[in-house]
């Protein structure tokens, strides 16, 4: 039978998946594979889970859809109260929408009418500041404040000119410096871009509190977001913390920027949100910025059709509620050190893994042609598919990257599995991971 769908690379063939349960997804030929990435960082509860399903069935049978502008579902309600609770300092309310772009551009254009309304329409505040590798999604505006070159570059004459400062990537250190006695340096860099780019212009800081996808799993030095929340206070710019990867409990925390005690302006929330299970996320909004717009005009003008479906609401709620009843940041915490220390320990003599780095159930590995000198691999030798596709065949999927190196070599995957874990699945992933990285190292290096 013809197949008409468009893929994501129709160079590339895709087993027909059938079926998961728990940690694992069958192919229908029945072969399985360890979701050892959760998609995309998304399935975080693992496949197949009872409860969600059951309260998913029980809304559906409800109501099909109710528009947000008309109609409030009880599933919205108690999933904006359920994150409240969750979230830290006083970010008390979520904007609802389908995906992690969405979120974003809802963040950012926030921020701008945040400083219309308080402002009484006297405000030049309207740049967002990104980082170079980074990823904030594929809309036009996302990809504009975003940092990865290969996704930016077949777009920039379509993309708005927005200031990015360099990311805190130790390992190749933008500034040739070494931590701590860099005095991270990368972070007082948004102070100088802010001050370049004059203050009264500056809206909003956003960023990644772990780098995924560009760079995989990128931990930040804990001196980092203090610094940079401290730097937005002092010129007025708002700090918005992309958490589509890491929230709801990815880094063995509910948000990633609680390892830091920093309370951003906004968090952008998506993937995990839903587990996988129904399109779902959002932005959790500061009691300041939500008072400044209620004491105004009282709206804000953006939205999406989908943004607060009772379907997804009541599936996140699910989610939530399934987290917290299994205790599952707790074991992502514990199974998380397993993991990485196994993965720290078994990879660091494979000749081209350069790095491992990450926390709680995200983990990066870069590659590299030489140890010693860092060296990357040439692009067109496409060794982060090579591995990924060498890793399928054994089956085990993990999330591969380029271009963190120089915007077009460098080669990285991540680890992510479901946070229902257990320390004996962990081993076998890192077993998989080391034998297969060994036999393509020799063909590689050969
Ligand atoms: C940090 C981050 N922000 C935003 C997005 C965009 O999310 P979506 O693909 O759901 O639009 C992603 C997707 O990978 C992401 O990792």
């Amino acid at each position: 039978m013809r197949d008409y769908v468009f893929y994501r690379n129709f160079k590339q063939s895709y087993p027909i998946v059938e079926r998961g349960e728990g940690i694992y997804v069958y192919d229908k030929d029945g072969k399985r594979y360890i979701d050892g990435c959760c998609g995309a960082l998304v399935s975080n509860l693992g496949h197949g889970i009872e409860e969600v399903a059951d309260a998913i069935c029980k809304q559906v049978r409800k109501i099909a859809f109710a528009h947000l502008s008309m109609l409030v579902s009880e599933p919205a309600i108690e999933l904006a109260s359920l994150i409240k609770e969750l979230a830290p300092g006083d970010l008390n309310y979520t904007w609802f929408v389908s995906g992690g772009s969405e979120a974003v551009e809802s963040a950012v254009k926030l921020a701008r009418q945040y400083f219309l309304e308080r402002d009484r329409n006297n405000t030049s505040k309207y740049k967002i500041i990104g980082r170079w590798n980074s990823f904030h999604g594929n809309t036009l505006g996302a990809l504009a404040i975003g940092g990865h070159i290969p996704r930016r570059k077949p777009y920039i004459p379509m993309l708005m000119e927005f200031p990015h400062i360099s990311t805190h990537y130790c390992y190749r250190c933008p500034y040739n410096l070494e931590y701590p006695r860099c005095n991270v340096r990368c972070a007082f860099e948004l102070e100088e871009v802010i001050k370049r780019e004059g203050p009264q212009y500056v809206a909003a800081f956003i960023a990644e509190p772990v780098v995924g996808a560009t760079v995989g799993a990128l931990v930040p030095p804990p001196e980092y977001w203090p610094i940079v929340r401290e730097i937005c206070n002092k010129y007025d710019v708002l700090l918005i913390a992309d958490e589509v990867m890491t929230g709801f409990g990815r880094t063995g925390e509910n948000f990633a920027v609680n390892h830091w005690n920093v309370t951003p302006d906004m968090i952008v929330l998506g993937k995990g949100m839903a587990a996988g299970y129904s399109p779902l996320a959002g932005v959790i909004v500061s009691e300041k910025i939500v008072d400044t717009i209620k004491k105004g005009s009282g709206r804000f003008i953006h939205g999406h059709t989908y943004g607060g479906n009772p379907l997804s609401c009541a599936t996140g709620v699910a989610v939530i509620k399934y987290i917290i009843k299994h205790n599952l940041i707790e074991n992502v915490k514990k199974v998380g050190l397993i993991l990485g220390e196994l993965l720290k320990k078994e990879l660091c003599e494979v000749p081209i893994v350069g790095e491992v780095r990450g926390i709680g159930l995200m983990w990066g590995i870069e590659l590299v042609k030489d140890k010693e000198t860092k060296l990357p691999f040439p692009r067109e030798k496409n060794v982060s598919s090579v591995v990924f596709n060498a890793l399928l065949e054994k089956g085990l999927l993990v999330y591969p990257g380029s271009g963190a190196a120089d915007g077009i070599n460098g080669d990285h995957f991540m680890v992510a599995p479901p946070f229902i874990l257990q320390s004996e699945e962990a081993k076998e992933i890192v077993s998989i991971l080391k034998e297969t990285l060994v036999e393509v190292s020799k063909v590689l290096l050969n």
